[in-house]
């Protein structure tokens, strides 16, 4: 049984005194919904004072991006060492990262293998862009870059893996339901390949595409998916609390 799995990615949005509020508008909520594991992704800078704020609760932090190397002359860079007593993830490879930042595969990957090393685990992201989708070259593209960020890489069932296609980010056209449990049924076979069908059958995998509280019992309800990576609406407390809420309403029934 796979742990239905939730997580807010805050994205560079929120100062401290936004975070902390959003936090404390939805926190009592979120910890009746023990079932679902509620993961919150803020800023870097808010991380320790949110962390404070949910210490002892059931909900988990994440950071959205982080460095490979331990320490040294990274100016600006902020290291799996520096964050591991505040989160449990790191979300690694979103497609803002290699659109604006321009990570490769072969940068995801060292990012993963650092992250792990350190003892957090990553939310790796994959996605195709819409001209990739449209000349039917999804699968491909998925393949090699859940292969290329996992190279080298042993059995780790603390990996999560995010199916987010860039056309569905901040668009509000999301997939469907049955679009995106049929690619993540295409991933989970590609971590099938590398670690075995057994062990693919415990990786969480996550759809993330513009979810709402309007559309997420679509994704959940294909058994393929776990869960969800939200952007723009894990900046609103109901709106956030609502998709965790149906999450586990609709895993219970399932
Ligand atoms: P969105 O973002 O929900 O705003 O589309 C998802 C993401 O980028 O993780």
């Amino acid at each position: 049984m796979r742990k239905p799995f939730i997580a807010g990615n805050w994205k560079m949005n929120t100062n401290l005194a936004e975070g902390l509020a959003l936090v404390k508008a939805m926190l009592g909520d979120l910890e009746k919904l023990k079932s679902v594991e509620t993961v919150l992704c803020p800023p870097f800078v808010s991380l320790q004072p949110i962390m404070d704020l949910v210490r002892g609760s059931s909900i988990y932090l994440g950071a959205q991006n982080v460095y490979f190397k331990e320490s040294g002359a990274y100016t600006g860079e902020v290291s799996p060492r520096m964050i591991a007593g505040l989160c449990k993830y790191v979300i690694l490879g979103h497609s803002e990262r290699r659109q604006y930042f321009l990570e490769t595969d072969a940068v995801v990957n060292a990012k993963v293998k650092a992250v792990l090393a350190t003892g957090l685990a990553p939310i790796l992201c994959v996605g195709e862009t819409l001209e990739q989708n449209e000349a039917g070259k999804t699968g491909e593209v998925l393949t090699r870059q859940v292969r290329d960020g996992l190279k080298d890489i042993a059995v780790e069932k603390s990996v999560v893996i995010a199916y987010e296609p860039i056309w569905a980010i901040g668009t509000g056209r999301a997939a469907t339901g049955a679009q995106a449990g049929q690619t993540i049924g295409l991933i989970r076979h590609t971590i099938a390949e590398l670690w075995g069908g057994e062990n693919a059958d415990e990786i969480r995998i996550l759809y993330g595409g513009s979810v709402t509280g309007s559309n997420v019992t679509e994704f959940i309800k294909e058994t393929q998916i776990d869960g969800a990576l939200v952007g723009g609406a894990s900046l609103k407390a109901a709106d956030f609390v609502e998709i965790v809420r149906l999450t586990e309403k609709i895993k219970q029934q399932s």
